[in-house]
């Protein structure tokens, strides 16, 4: 790589650690163009055992495929009707570059839209979705997430003050707790951990005991029980009383307020915002908001870290360069941070797949499919694919020095239109935490064996939490 005065490159990159996919065509096709093509291999299992293997495994199940039948292929999955799986990018920027009405999200149709509720930007559709997404877009523009910072990183630094040095600790769980401290912060305008007895901190136990329940063996039941449900039901229904009433409680505290107009909590912003039309959300529309971005927003960037450090106690030579660059804070810190979260996202996506419904006929490559097709784009595919990134399953920081991760090749966050809300917050939380945990600890794996990935819900969390000893703290 060579230097230019612009940009002057600190660190090399490994030439050939990035490549590029054939070209396959994809879009939109006539009806009477589908008759003429193929339709895409399918597995010959019947719906449950797909369903439940691809619900335990997904790792195994898409690289399984993959491997036998191609870039394409057809599944039957929990969502009704027909189903392909893609990972080829020019498909995936098909799917994400479509009007919205054409290619409706199928996280509307996921076991996850009850508990969600119907009503939220990320479980609605159409103009609902439009209006909810540009109402919520402000609070979540990467200026306003600079905010942030000094709440993320006294987060992070009392959290990291209460762990013991020479024992085993499970990662996961600890970074719930800063991105849970964060995400409430951030949306009911709490500074530090909500007091005891207040109503926020009612809601922070609930929640938490929420996703508990949510690793029990009767959550997958529960969870299949919800499919074709609009409204929560069953064990759902049980699950979701205390953080409702508590949610409830918030809202109507929260409408009473006299600082309402002047507050810049997310739950302020979005109680006053107001459509084109003049109208502002009713209870039940904020309830499902607040429950998303709750839910959405701290689970995912826990886990993603906890793969971080997963990922970095296993490579001594990345883990060895981002101590290093953060610890004598050379020039290059702030690189070496963004290419470690970079190919911490790509190698273990912590959401492995998203998708859409097509409402035409299809092209994807050299097959087509007929309108109403479910399409599974799998992220983890995506991101294990040898041609545009060589050594796919090695975690090499440095294949993003002096690169940036292409729109339809690196998609942790999804895109077009439903692309993450919460992207900058999340990468936000991530370099923060990232670069205080190595300017402070270090760490050290407590086995050489990788973890599993282990599926939940529509999340991919390493099996034993991201387990790791603190040798010592700084
Ligand atoms: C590392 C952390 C995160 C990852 C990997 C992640 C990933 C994703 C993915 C893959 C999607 C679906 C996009 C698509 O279908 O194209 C999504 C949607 C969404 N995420 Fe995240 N997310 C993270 C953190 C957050 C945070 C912190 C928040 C909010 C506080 C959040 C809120 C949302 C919302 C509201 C949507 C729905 C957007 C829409 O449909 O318009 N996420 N996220």
């Amino acid at each position: 790589m060579s230097a230019t005065l612009e940009s002057p490159p600190t660190v090399e990159q490994t030439p050939g650690l990035i490549g590029a996919a054939e070209p396959s065509e994809a879009g939109p096709i006539e009806p009477s163009d589908l008759a003429g093509m193929p339709a895409p291999p399918a597995i010959p299992w019947p719906r449950l055992v797909q369903v439940l293997w691809f619900g335990q495994l997904q790792w195994h199940f898409v690289h399984h495929y993959r491997d036998k039948l191609g870039d394409v292929f057809r599944a039957n999955a929990y969502v009704r009707g027909r189903t392909a799986i893609t990972c080829h990018p020019d498909h995936i920027r098909s799917l994400f570059k479509a009007p919205p009405d054409l290619v409706p999200t199928l996280a509307a149709e996921s076991p996850l839209r009850p508990v969600l509720g119907p009503r939220s930007v990320l479980t609605s559709n159409g103009p609902r979705h439009l209006r909810q997404r540009k109402l919520l877009l402000p609070p979540f523009h990467g200026e306003a997430i600079e905010r942030y910072r000094r709440m993320i990183a006294e987060a992070a630094e009392r959290e990291i003050g209460r762990w013991p040095v020479g024992r085993p600790l499970a990662l996961a769980p600890r970074m719930q707790a800063i991105t849970l401290d964060v995400i409430m912060g951030g949306i009911f305008g709490i500074e530090e951990t909500p007091r005891p007895g207040t109503l926020e901190h009612a809601l922070r136990l609930a929640i938490r005991e929420l996703l508990r329940s949510s690793t029990l063996p009767g959550a997958k039941l529960a969870e299949l029980m919800n499919i074709g449900h609009q409204e929560p039901f069953g064990l759902t229904k049980l699950g979701l009383m205390v953080p409702d009433r508590c949610l409830y409680a918030i809202i109507a505290k929260r409408r009473r307020a006299e600082d309402l107009d002047e507050r810049t909590d997310i739950m302020s912003l979005i109680m006053r915002a107001r459509t084109d039309e003049g109208e502002t959300l009713s209870d039940r529309e904020l309830r499902d908001e607040l429950m998303t971005l709750v839910l959405a927003g701290h689970e995912t960037t826990a886990n993603q870290l906890a793969w971080a450090w997963e990922r970095l106690v296993r490579w001594p030579e990345a883990h060895e360069r981002l101590r290093e660059a953060v610890r004598s804070d050379s020039e290059s810190a702030d690189e070496v941070l963004e290419a470690t979260i970079t190919e911490a996202m790509r190698v273990r996506p912590v959401i492995p797949m998203t998708g859409r419904r097509v409402m035409a006929p299809w092209r994807l490559g050299e097959y087509a499919i007929p309108a109403d097709t479910a399409v599974g784009i799998s992220i983890l595919l995506l991101h294990h694919r040898p041609d545009v990134y060589p050594e796919p399953r090695a975690f090499r920081p440095e294949r993003w020095l002096g690169h940036k991760p292409g729109t339809y090749e690196w998609i942790p966050f999804g895109g077009g239109t439903r692309r993450c809300l919460g992207a900058a917050l999340a990468m936000a939380e991530q370099r923060v935490v990232l670069e205080t945990m190595a300017r402070r600890l270090d760490l050290e794996a407590t086995t050489t064996k990788p973890e599993r990935p282990k599926h939940r819900n529509v999340t991919m969390i390493p099996a034993r939490g991201g387990r790791v000893v603190v040798r010592s703290r700084r």
